[in-house]
């Protein structure tokens, strides 16, 4: 016999369920009213770029099973208020006409090509639509004069200009607290007065791919990378850090250890974005027989609380409820964090002779804990030190 506790559980995960289909729309499927055309229109003379698109996370911002599971949380807890909010960024072809209940074929697509390049201008100071979308024949892009069978065109300058990803990459909720200040954090930075934008890094040139297909037109004109990666590309994440251990001093019985972390490579502090990521610096010291181990770790987060001062850890009450920073010690652009460790050695055997006996090694983790049902952490090593060096 099932007891009241199972009972109740499957209710949960039925209404989650139901809910899920009512939000999916599969209810409506066929129904598409959408001013806004499907990306796979675009992919019929557009392939590479979609190709690219279809595998970032753009095209999964709205199917990512952590983001859905996240949104129906904050659904129910604000019977549906927070749909507006979060669709805005999540699957923002939901907002024109106002089609909230994700009932159309389009949307539930994400963020996808015909949102994008169907920006007008931009205004940050409307903090509830930045980006003014108007879907279309014409489409906006990067290049002048360009000639479409499909479509009209038009150049905006804010295709190479981070503005255009502030839209959604800059968040402010309750109190001015910034929720996601991966914009702001650029602004800030020398990559910002050294005109180095968000697409420089994030959206390089990639020579092999066609603009368009050649049986709809020969053309040399550059593409950009539209496969967007992040925290979700662990090459990246490599990219972006040095770990360095400085000095080790020995003092009594004791090791004191100087780590240099610096972030190298990336445009904004590490982590950024949403606050539910982490960076660990790891100190380890063990012998070389392996029977003495000792670790130690420092985290570089963003901790967030809400008005009654309670931690906040998911991300959809962080996006709700959030209203003040709690601290935040993540590591800026190019800066150089210097972390000094202590570790206690009472072996005199070990200690006297510690130069040739004792392994120092530093190494940071890129820990996404997202707490939601059923999803697995991730943890990716990202760069490292040894003392004494090989
Ligand atoms: C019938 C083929 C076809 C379809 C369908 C199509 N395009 Fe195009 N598109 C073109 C061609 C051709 C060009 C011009 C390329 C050139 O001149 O190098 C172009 C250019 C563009 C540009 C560059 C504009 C600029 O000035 O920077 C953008 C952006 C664009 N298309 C977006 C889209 C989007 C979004 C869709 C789907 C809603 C789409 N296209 C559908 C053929 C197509
Ligand atoms: C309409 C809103 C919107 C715009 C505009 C936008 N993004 Fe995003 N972006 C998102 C959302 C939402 C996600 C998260 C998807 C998820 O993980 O569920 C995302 C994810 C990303 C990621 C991957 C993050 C990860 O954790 O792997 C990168 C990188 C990124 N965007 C960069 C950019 C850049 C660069 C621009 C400007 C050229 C831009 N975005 C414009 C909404 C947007
Ligand atoms: C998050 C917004 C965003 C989305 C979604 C997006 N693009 Fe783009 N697209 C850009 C930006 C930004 C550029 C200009 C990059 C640069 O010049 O540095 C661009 C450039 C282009 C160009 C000109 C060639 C090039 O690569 O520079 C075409 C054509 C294009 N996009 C088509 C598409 C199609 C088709 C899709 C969907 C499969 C798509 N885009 C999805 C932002 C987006
Ligand atoms: C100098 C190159 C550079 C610039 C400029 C840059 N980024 Fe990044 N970005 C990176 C690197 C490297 C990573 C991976 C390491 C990390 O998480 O910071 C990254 C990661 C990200 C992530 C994933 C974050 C996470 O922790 O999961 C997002 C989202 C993102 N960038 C968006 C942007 C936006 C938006 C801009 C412009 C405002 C921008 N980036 C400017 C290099 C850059
Ligand atoms: C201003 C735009 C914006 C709004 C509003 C927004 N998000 Fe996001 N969200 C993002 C961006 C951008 C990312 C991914 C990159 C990052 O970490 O910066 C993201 C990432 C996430 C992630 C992590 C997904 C993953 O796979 O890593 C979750 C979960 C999430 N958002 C839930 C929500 C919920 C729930 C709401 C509404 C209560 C919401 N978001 C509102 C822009 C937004």
């Amino acid at each position: 016999m099932r007891n009241e506790r199972e009972i109740i559980c499957l209710a949960f995960v039925a209404t989650l369920v139901g809910i899920g289909l009512l939000v999916s729309g599969v209810a409506w499927a066929g129904e598409n009213q959408s001013p806004y055309e499907p990306s796979t229109v675009c992919a019929s003379c557009h392939a590479d770029i979609h190709g690219m698109w279809a595998n970032g996370m753009h095209a999964q911002a709205y199917s990512d099973p952590i983001f859905r599971a996240s949104f129906l949380q904050a659904f129910f807890e604000t019977e549906g208020e927070a749909t507006a909010y979060c669709l805005r960024c999540h699957d923002p072809t939901s907002r024109i006409p106002e089609d909230l209940d994700v009932k159309r074929d389009i949307v539930g697509a994400g963020v996808t090509c015909d949102f994008c390049h169907t920006v007008q201008d931009i205004d940050l100071g409307r903090r509830d639509a930045p980006l003014n979308s108007q879907p279309g024949v014409k489409k906006t892009g990067p290049y002048t004069n360009s000639h479409s069978p499909a479509h009209d065109t038009e150049k905006k300058d804010f295709f190479k200009k981070s503005e255009l990803c502030a839209g959604c990459h800059q968040l402010t909720g309750q109190n001015g607290v910034v929720l996601i200040g991966t914009y702001q954090e650029w602004k800030e930075s020398s990559y910002a007065a050294d005109d180095v934008q968000c697409q420089d890094c994030h959206m390089p040139v990639e020579p092999e791919k066609k603009i368009v297909s050649e049986d709809v037109k020969r053309s040399k004109r550059k593409v950009n990378l539209h496969n967007l990666a992040g925290g979700h590309s662990i090459d990246q994440i490599r990219s972006a850090m040095k770990v360095e251990i400085k000095n080790v001093i020995q003092e009594d019985e004791s090791l004191f250890v100087t780590v240099h972390v610096t972030n190298v490579n990336s445009g904004h502090k590490i982590p950024t974005g949403t606050p539910s990521r982490q960076l660990i610096l790891r100190v380890s010291v063990r012998d070389r027989s392996g029977r003495f181990y000792l670790e130690s770790d420092k985290a570089f987060e963003k901790v967030l609380m809400d008005e009654n001062k309670q931690i906040l850890g998911r991300d959809h009450e962080i996006m709700l409820k959030a209203s003040r920073v709690y601290y935040d010690n993540r590591i800026g652009p190019k800066e150089v964090r210097e972390v000094p460790f202590s570790f206690s050695i009472p072996y005199p055997n070990l200690i006297k002779d510690w130069k040739r006996k004792l392994t120092v090694e530093a190494k940071t983790l890129y820990q996404y804990l997202p707490q939601v049902i059923g999803s697995q952490p991730m943890i990716v090593e990202v760069a490292g030190d040894m003392y004494p060096r090989k």
